[in-house]
């Protein structure tokens, strides 16, 4: 039995990565902030699925939080096997418009969250042969998109970077680039979505399940759907300056994705 440790797991992508591996046997660890909804997503996994569900209640946006749940990481006799590192939001505004104390947050929680858990994470696993760590970015990484798409950019700089360093360890790291996902997200954000195309948006459970045939395949990078592999193949070709007049609007009028 293995067990994964998912952030941000009571809601959208976190619960439905959630979902599956307590479907394919794994104990989990949920993170997140809201202990009620934590307790209550731990009996429903263990009562469905068998498995052992831990709640680990931290707020990665602060010392304390991340210091918990790297401690958890790190214990030698009850080892994580798979990290999920997928907590995260969005700030609704463009630059200026958002308060210098939530631009931050957003570091907070997408950056140094995620530098910290992945050490002490892959320093365990590193030690035991083997591990594995998804980092959820998103396609915002690769277009001129604000303060959002350069956290998830340095996601996936940071991801890649690190699956080279320990390549041959037996630790495998994949940046997971989601496209607009029907999640919590954008209400969160307090962004409207009506004037999102329903072309442009993903199913959570089909996302994780193509995330986790990326990570088996050993991808340090997955952007799962054909819709946004197009997109992004797209995005190569024009020249950056047109796409930030492209990208900058698209989506943004309701909020970075
Ligand atoms: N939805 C999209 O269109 C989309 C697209 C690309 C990438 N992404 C990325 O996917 C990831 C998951 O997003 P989602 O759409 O699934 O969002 P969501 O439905 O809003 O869920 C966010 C989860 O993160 C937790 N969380 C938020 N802030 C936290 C904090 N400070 N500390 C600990 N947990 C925290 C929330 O629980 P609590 O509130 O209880 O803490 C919740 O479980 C994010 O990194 C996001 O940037 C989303």
């Amino acid at each position: 039995m293995t067990t994964a440790l998912i952030t941000g797991s009571t809601a959208g992508i976190g619960a439905a990565f959630a979902r599956r591996l307590a479907a394919d046997g794994h104990d989990l660890v949920l993170v997140a902030r809201d202990t009620k909804r934590l307790r209550e997503q731990a009996t429903e996994l263990h009562d469905r699925h068998g498995i052992e569900a831990e709640v680990l209640t931290a707020d990665l946006a602060t010392d304390d939080g991340i210091e918990a749940v790297a401690a958890r990481l790190g214990e030698r006799r009850k080892p994580v096997d798979l990290l999920i590192n997928n907590a995260g939001f969005g700030n609704k505004g463009r630059f200026l418009d958002v308060p210098m104390a939530d631009e931050l947050t957003m570091l907070k929680v997408h950056c140094e969250a995620v530098l910290r858990l992945t050490s002490a994470a892959t320093e365990a696993m590193r030690d035991r042969g083997r591990g594995g760590v998804v980092n959820v970015a998103s396609v915002a990484a690769f277009v001129p998109r604000g303060t959002y798409g350069a956290s998830k950019a340095w996601v996936v700089q940071f991801t890649q970077g690190v699956a080279r360093d320990l390549a041959g360890s037996g630790v495998r790291l994949m940046a997971l680039c989601p496209g607009f996902v029907r999640t919590e997200f954008h209400e969160r954000a307090g962004m409207g979505t009506d004037n999102i195309p329903n072309w442009m948006w993903l199913d959570a459970d089909k996302l994780v399940a193509a995330a986790l045939k990326d990570l088996a395949r050993g991808k340090t990078l997955s952007v799962p759907d054909p819709r946004y592999k197009t997109l992004m193949g797209a995005t190569k070709l024009v020249p950056r300056g047109m796409l930030g007049g492209i990208t900058s609007k698209t989506g943004r009028k309701y909020g970075p994705q």
